[in-house]
């Protein structure tokens, strides 16, 4: 079997044999095929696409080529959840402690992410000391006490998947829907979890910008786990606008908190609750959604919620009086608001330019290893379908350096479309796949 053979079938639009993508898989992985071919299959996919039977098997491929995580000492069906990504996207530090406070174990590997905040480990640096790296074993025993911790992911999951992320990065073969699913997938499969819930953002700042290209994003991934025999289910969410208010590292962490408490913004709540109560489902905690749904809104009301986030922070050696005091998390010098330059209707906002704007004052990487600053970042006020004033604030930018604080200011200015009422906002749930 040549690999020559492989692209060439993958390019007149055959379907490839699980032996045909573990050799290419596995191959490459082992730095037996050149980038070269792998570039051209990758391309040969993105106009050809893949069954779904064909990004299950790659996506085992990609499991195989790599360490697995066995969550098996962990009592208890273990439930994951993914965001496929957006901008001020802080449902995890919610759902993490909100999920754990039911008694659903939760072990979750987080990424520190690129782009334009930091990933959940970073968000969760903002408390001094917070240890990210725990031993295998101290990860089990402190789940196993206390149903939470979060732990960085390594390299040894799916790396063939790492390599052709690098690969797919450069060659212009990142927004197929098969690589997506399988790439994401691979991580969470090898990660361990049993039952999986998908995020899948849609929007001006998502992957995928409309409901139809979310929707077969959704039901491939929910196909590629059930085949694999996780449970799992997906929710598309807006992301035609920043989730919450808060884009930025320790001011998502502070929204976070607020959620925590019964508060914060209602459409961070409410995405929670949806994907919160899923995992519940899954979990087989709850007998449906609106069991789950009722039981996770009192834990946020009687502070058990917020409680689990204070015992994650101590365990893994954070300074956890800043759950109660969260003015004294991480703070930017700087604070400029963005005011309106017209009346109006925002009509659009640039949901990825605020991520840039965020980028700018330093809240997220611009390529891997960059250090980030975890006080800055934004607060956005203003949403699509809302009616502004002439100078009223749109947003505020928190920054440590007044150049860089302009220059976000002048970019948050340009996401804004205000004028005569546009079309209405996507709801915050568009859709779902799989069955519960
Ligand atoms: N996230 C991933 O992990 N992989 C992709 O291909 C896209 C987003
Ligand atoms: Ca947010």
């Amino acid at each position: 079997m040549r690999v020559y053979d492989i692209i060439l079938k993958k390019r007149n639009g055959e379907q490839l044999s699980r032996e045909e993508i573990r050799r290419l898989i596995l191959g490459y992985a082992r730095d037996e095929i050149p980038d070269y071919q792998m570039a051209a299959w990758a391309m040969a996919v993105y106009f050809q696409g893949m069954s779904f039977q064909e990004v299950a098997w790659l996506t085992e491929a990609m499991v195989e080529s790599g360490e697995t995580v066995d969550l098996s000492s962990i009592a208890g069906i273990k439930v994951d959840k993914h965001s496929t990504g957006g901008v001020g996207d802080t449902t995890t530090l919610v759902l993490a402690p909100l999920v754990a406070a039911a008694g659903v174990p939760v072990a979750k590997m987080s990424g520190r992410g690129l782009g334009h905040t930091g990933g959940t480990l970073d968000k969760l640096e903002s408390f001094p000391g917070f240890q990210v790296s725990l031993s295998k074993e101290k990860f089990v025993e402190t789940v196993n006490k206390y149903k939470l911790a979060v732990i960085g992911q390594t390299a040894r999951l799916a790396p063939a998947d790492g390599k052709l992320y690098a690969l797919r990065d450069v060659t212009a073969t990142v927004d197929s829907i098969p690589l997506i699913a399988s790439s994401i997938m691979s991580k969470k499969i090898a990660a361990g979890a049993d039952a999986l819930v998908l995020d899948v953002k849609v929007g001006n700042g998502a992957f995928m910008k409309d409901i139809g290209s979310a929707q077969l994003l959704a039901e491939t991934m929910v196909d590629i786990g059930e085949r694999m025999g996780r449970r799992t289910v997906a929710v598309l969410s807006a992301m035609d606008r920043p989730l919450g208010r808060a884009v930025g590292n320790a001011l998502e962490v502070k929204e976070a908190i607020a959620v925590l408490r019964g508060g914060g913004p209602e459409d961070l709540r409410r995405l929670c609750l949806e994907l919160g109560s899923r995992m519940l489902v899954l979990a087989g905690k709850s007998a449906d959604l609106a069991a789950a749904w009722k039981l996770l809104e009192g834990l946020l009301a009687s502070g058990q919620a917020l409680e689990k986030l204070r015992q994650m922070v101590a365990a893994q050696g954070g300074d956890a009086s800043l759950v109660d005091a969260p003015e004294k998390l991480p703070r930017a010098r700087f604070r400029r608001e963005v005011a309106a330059v017209a009346e109006g209707w925002v009509r659009r906002v640039d949901t990825a330019g605020i991520g840039n704007a965020a980028l700018i004052l330093g809240a997220g990487r611009a390529k891997k290893g960059d250090t980030i600053d975890l006080s800055v970042g934004l607060e956005v006020l203003a949403k699509p379908g809302d009616k502004v004033d002439r100078g009223q604030p749109l947003a505020i930018v928190h920054g440590n350096n007044e150049e860089l604080v302009s220059q976000a200011c002048a970019a948050v200015l340009q996401c804004y479309e205000i004028g005569a009422p546009g079309e209405s906002p996507l709801p915050l749930v568009c859709g779902t796949a799989g069955r519960l």
